[in-house]
């Protein structure tokens, strides 16, 4: 079974998907990880991160495995993550690496911002998993600052703000649900909630035909909170 899951920053998709991945024993991909690592490769090596082509090079031979995970969840590196997934050629360099991971016998977890639209159309369930931004700021300061890290509430709304419109304007692949995806939002939901939901959306619509979740998608849309 391949579980697609996109949605906005620290909407509580990644910890969904980590927890979904246990719950039913499949490999998991943070894919918003490998632009953050080609993120981190261009700004270590002095490389212009809007520099497409030197980018895509180094977008064709990223190792997650060479990077600290914590040096990557940065808000320094998310911000340049933002850049470089804009860029077509990044994005075709770390096309293959991300479909072969969904292909995988037995199926798995990815989540990010295409996973649903472009890396697995045909997933069997597509998750779209948001929060208001006043919640999703409020998450990302707490986690960044039990990082250490010197920031403002303030400072991380308006980051988040900008890195949507980002997100969702670029040319290549933006972020955005699949005309397919069960829209779930988080923001009153604490993980074990969110969890819960997931995996009982997850075996109703699992192996069903894509009309019923179109509708609870158009549902779900009509109710999605403002900013
Ligand atoms: O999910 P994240 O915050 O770790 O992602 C970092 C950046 O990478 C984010 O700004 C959007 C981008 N991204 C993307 O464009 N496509 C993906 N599949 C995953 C992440």
């Amino acid at each position: 079974m391949i579980i697609a899951i996109d949605g906005t920053t620290s909407s509580g998709k990644g910890t969904l998907a980590k927890r979904l991945a246990a719950h039913y024993k499949l490999p998991h991909l943070d894919t918003g990880l490998l632009y953050r690592a080609v993120a981190a490769s261009a700004i270590n090596k002095g490389i212009d991160f809007k520099d497409e082509r030197e980018c895509a090079l180094l977008a064709a031979h990223v190792e997650l495995s060479e990077f600290d995970e914590r040096e990557l969840r940065g808000a320094g590196v998310g911000a340049a993550a933002s850049i470089v997934a804009s860029l077509g050629a990044v994005r075709r360099a770390l096309f293959e690496l991300q479909r072969k991971f969904a292909r995988q016998e037995g199926g798995a977890v990815l989540d990010g911002r295409d996973i649903g639209t472009v890396i697995a159309p045909d997933a069997d369930v597509k998750l779209w998993v948001d929060a208001s931004v006043e919640e999703r700021a409020r998450r990302r300061f707490a986690e960044l600052s039990g990082m250490g890290e010197a920031v403002t509430e303030r400072g991380v709304l308006e980051q988040l703000k900008e890195r949507d419109a980002r997100d969702a304007s670029r040319k290549d692949a933006p972020m955005k649900p699949a005309d397919d995806a069960i829209w779930m939002d988080t923001t009153l939901t604490n993980p074990d909630e969110t969890l819960a939901r997931a995996i009982a959306i997850i075996e109703e619509h699992r192996g069903k035909p894509q009309p019923a979740a179109k509708k609870a998608v158009k549902k779900a849309v009509a109710k999605k909170p403002k900013g």
